[in-house]
This record gives structure tokens, sequence and C-alpha cells, in this order.
């Protein structure tokens, strides 16, 4: 099977690079699954039910997310009903939501587990996600072979050693957060595809997707600013993975950069 992970989607310009690059993308790779990380959706802050669900349409099949899960107070509807949406694993028991989740790639009547955890260096101190993690796969392992890691984290050794770590029980393990992709994608010896972080999906005439003036303003003063989502030149980040459905293990990993025209 072929799916699409695809990097955070910043705002309404990367929600539209998804709705209109979408669609080619899954005919050029000929995809079976989609995955989008949604923390920067609403805005650039946050997810709502409204932007979930305009992601959905746009055919993504499950929404992950991050540190910025929390910032509009309606992703507690979403935490509550959306099995669809994913936040970091490592949260203390009682919070809201889940980390993992099976699903079912429906034209291969296959079953296809998610998983999303945070990691904790230069992070809000969350539970530790290597710990909670190898209990969770191990969970999604009785139900699927086909496992997917979106591992959102700031330090590249922490997400390096993190998929090296679940190397041979995941099929795939791919960073977010940083909103800058990384050139290192690879197949690890026990067949676990990694690639530290798969980009935004966003305006890249911009800081991370916002908007470039207060962002150098903020660096230069020190004084807090707006930082609005910029506008041009949306670009699709992600990546594509091919996986052995019989074994789990990855075939193939490769970056995609599509440019909205
Ligand atoms: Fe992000
Ligand atoms: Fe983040």
């Amino acid at each position: 099977m072929k799916l699409l992970f695809i990097g955070d989607i910043v705002g309404q310009p990367g929600r539209r690079a998804v709705k209109e690059l979408l669609p080619g993308l899954r005919e050029a790779h000929a995809l079976d699954f989609v995955i989008a990380n949604g923390e920067n959706s609403a805005g650039g802050s946050g997810i709502t039910p409204k932007t979930a669900g305009e992601i959905f349409s746009a055919g993504v099949d499950v929404i992950t997310s991050g540190d910025h899960l929390w910032d509009q107070k309606e992703v507690m509807e979403l935490l509550a009903s959306e099995k669809r949406f994913l936040r970091p694993l490592n949260y203390p028991p009682g919070v809201p939501g889940h980390g993992g989740g099976v699903f079912e790639i429906q034209n291969l009547k296959l079953k296809i587990a998610v998983l999303n955890a945070q990691g904790r260096t230069f992070m809000p101190p969350l539970e530790n996600p290597f710990l909670l993690a190898a209990e969770e796969v191990k969970r999604l392992r009785a139900q699927a072979r086909i496992i997917f890691v979106d591992f959102h984290a700031e330090a590249t050794s922490e997400k390096i050693a993190f998929g090296r770590f679940l190397d041979g029980q995941v099929s795939a393990v791919v960073g977010t957060h940083t909103h800058v992709q990384t050139a290192d994608e690879q197949i690890f010896p026990g067949g676990t595809a990694y690639l530290s972080d798969a980009g935004f999906t966003g305006p890249h005439e911009s800081v991370l997707g916002r908007e470039i003036e207060p962002v150098v303003k903020r660096f230069l003063t020190t004084m807090p600013q707006r930082f609005e989502v910029a506008k041009d030149r949306v670009r699709l980040h992600g990546a594509v993975i091919e996986i052995d459905n019989a074994s789990g293990r990855a075939v193939k990993i490769q970056r995609v950069s599509e440019a909205l025209p």
C-alpha cells in the first residue's frame, strides 16, 4: 500500500493547498491512505471541527496534531467525538482524546494503525514518549501490521533516537513541528521508513508560515507581536511511503514538495 503524510497544514492557504493538490497526488502516486498534521490548520494556531471537516472532505483519512492542539477551544469537540483525530499520546491519564487508532483502508480491506506522540526536548513537559509509545505500539500491533507514527518534536536527536527505538516495530516514523523539511529520508535496517521532518503545508514566503516582518520585529525588540498567516508561495510538504502489506515493512520513502499553481 502507499500512503501520503502531509506536514503541518498552516491556515487557509495550507487547507487550500491540500484541497487543490491532493487529487493530483493521489493519482500520480496511486495513494491508498492519507494522513495530515492539522495542528496549525485554524488561522495558524490549533484546529476546529470546521477546519478538520474541510481537511477530511479534501480526502485526508486521519488528522494528527501536536503542541498547538489546545489553541482553539472548539478542539474539545474533536477530542471527545472524532475518532479520526489524534492528539499526542503522552499526556497524563484522563486527558480527553486518543494518541493512537486503527483504521480501515477501504479499497484494500486492510487495517492501518496511526500513532501520534510528542517529544520533550525544547517542548512542553509531557510524559515519556519512548515508554508510552512502546506500550501503545504493542497494543496496535495486535490489530494491524501497518503502523504509521507522527513524532511531533523539535530536536533532531530525539527524533532520530525515537525512530531508531521503534525500528522494526512500526512501518514509518515521520517527524513534524519544525516546519522545515529535512533531506534524511531512509529506511532503517528493521524496515521502518524515517524522515526527521515532513515540513509544512502553507505559505513559504514566510517564517514557518507566518508573516516575516512581525517575527523579525519580535526578535529585534523582544516585544510581543501578532503573527498573521502569510500568503505567498504556497506549497504542500510531506512524504509518500510504500509499505509491504503482509509484513508491514517499508519498501520506499519519497519526500513531497509540491507548489500550488
Ligand atoms: Fe506546526
Ligand atoms: Fe508544533
